[in-house]
């Protein structure tokens, strides 16, 4: 039965995930704020530290899976909260589980990205280069000195150098013989979403955000894709990142992919 660690498992995407990885005989280590195996603020250093030893202790330094779900939207104040949960509570516990990656069989991991990860691209995103150096304070200066865009910077800027940071890692990890992937997901029906949408500063973009397929995916339409990337009908899938958005970036950027 492989060992699995999800992050974000008690909402969303995340508890999708869980259920589904639950159901196809995987053993979850499940880590979040609220109704998990571990309970860890991945907002902090200290956080995430904990979470790192107290995953390692539970699976005796060995995993065959990783999946990093928790996350928060573009609404949260302050707009550093959402730098730190999204770039450095991936990144931090994707570093610090390879090693026990490595051990496991047929090890693989994903990382949810989104849609949102496009929208600023790599040269143009100005929490970039601070987040690749690891550099949290700087980066979240940035987003609170940018007032009212401060929330779409932080959330478009970190998911951006999230998908880049895996990216960056295909080689070493190819070569540790661990798979690592992210799906980028459109509009998905969570509470993330919605506390959006009760946010009269993000409603009416949310809402304007419409898909070829016109509707929003359930989250368990994303944690199926999750879910395939993890088994070993991926196991050539490697780096890569899957768009689960109805078609929405085919229609925003149809010559970049
Ligand atoms: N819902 C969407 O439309 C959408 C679109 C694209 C990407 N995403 C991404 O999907 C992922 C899951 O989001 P969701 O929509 O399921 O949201 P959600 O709010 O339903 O679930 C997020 C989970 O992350 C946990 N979390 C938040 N802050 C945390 C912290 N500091 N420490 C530990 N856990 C924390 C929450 O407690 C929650 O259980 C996020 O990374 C989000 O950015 C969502």
């Amino acid at each position: 039965m492989p060992t699995t660690v999800i992050t974000g498992s008690a909402s969303g995407i995340g508890a999708a995930t869980a259920a589904l990885l639950r159901a196809t005989g995987h053993s979850l280590i499940t880590v979040d704020l609220r109704d998990a195996d571990i309970l860890a603020d991945l907002s902090t250093p200290a956080g995430r530290s904990t979470a790192l030893a107290q995953v390692l202790a539970r699976c005796d330094g060995r995993l065959d899976g990783l999946v990093l779900c928790a996350g928060l939207g573009a609404q949260v104040d302050p707009a550093s909260l959402v730098v730190s949960v999204n770039y450095f509570g991936a990144v931090e516990l994707l570093d610090g589980l390879l090693p026990a990656l490595q051990k496991g069989q047929n090890p693989a991991a994903v990382v949810v990205s989104s849609v949102a990860s496009a929208h600023l691209p790599w040269d143009k995103n100005p929490i970039a280069a601070h987040l690749e150096a690891g550099e949290e304070a700087k980066a979240q200066a940035v987003v609170m000195a940018a007032g009212a865009r401060g929330g779409n910077l932080a959330y478009a800027g970190s998911k951006n150098a999230l998908t880049v940071a895996v990216r960056r890692r295909a080689a070493a990890w190819g070569a540790a013989g661990v798979r690592l992937n992210t799906v980028a997901p459109g509009a998905t029906e969570t509470p993330l979403l919605q506390a959006g949408l009760q946010d009269p500063r993000y409603s009416e973009a949310i809402k304007n955000f419409t898909a070829p397929i016109a509707r929003r995916a359930d989250a368990a339409e994303v944690a199926s894709v999750i879910g395939f990337l993890m088994g070993s009908g991926a196991s050539f899938v490697h780096g890569a990142q899957f768009h689960v958005d109805g078609g929405i970036d085919a229609v925003y950027r149809p010559t970049q992919f």
